[in-house]
């Protein structure tokens, strides 16, 4: 029930914004967005490139058992510190192709480098994971295509 609101997260994965939290501008964003859907975005949490700085924080959302959905962003590209996917893909207990998908296809339409992000999506415990790209434009226009779907995902997963 998106209006009584079991909030979402809005998780940042990034070295430049876990130095400089003014530096993150797609955190907020997410949180932006997504309140304005509807959502109660409780934690915002800035982590650096690193696969188990990622794990811990996102494994310890899943087991609160209280976050419908959680949203990284940055960290999936070819760069050699870019991590997200490795971190969050073992961890995934059902992974939802369908939603990487989506997200892709709708990213294509916007920019051939959409291709460049690696992105990952599944649930753990009960709670949905996505994994989106770090630019502010990149998270508008992934969230633009996610929430069509995810109202009707996350009612199914809890
Ligand atoms: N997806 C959308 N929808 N819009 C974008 O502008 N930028 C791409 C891609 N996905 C982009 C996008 C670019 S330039 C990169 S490098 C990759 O996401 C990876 O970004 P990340 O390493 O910050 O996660």
């Amino acid at each position: 029930d998106l209006s009584s609101g079991k909030p979402p997260e809005s998780n940042d994965l990034s070295d430049t914004a876990a130095a400089d939290a003014s530096a993150d501008r797609s955190g907020p964003t997410i949180q932006s967005v997504l309140t304005q859907n509807g959502f109660v975005c409780r934690h915002l949490v800035i982590v650096p490139d690193d696969e188990i700085s990622i794990r811990t924080v996102v494994l310890g959302w899943c087991d609160s058992g209280d976050i419908d959905w959680i949203v990284t962003t940055g960290g999936t590209g070819f760069g050699v510190r870019d991590r997200t996917p490795e971190a969050i893909k073992p961890l995934l207990e059902r992974e939802a192709s369908g939603l990487v998908q989506l997200m892709l296809s709708a990213s294509l339409q916007a920019t051939p480098l959409a291709a460049l992000s690696r992105p990952v999506a599944g649930t753990i415990r009960r709670t949905l994971v996505v994994t989106l790209p770090g630019s502010v434009k990149a998270v508008q226009e992934n969230l633009a295509a996610l929430l069509g779907v995810v109202g009707h995902a996350l009612d199914l997963v809890r």
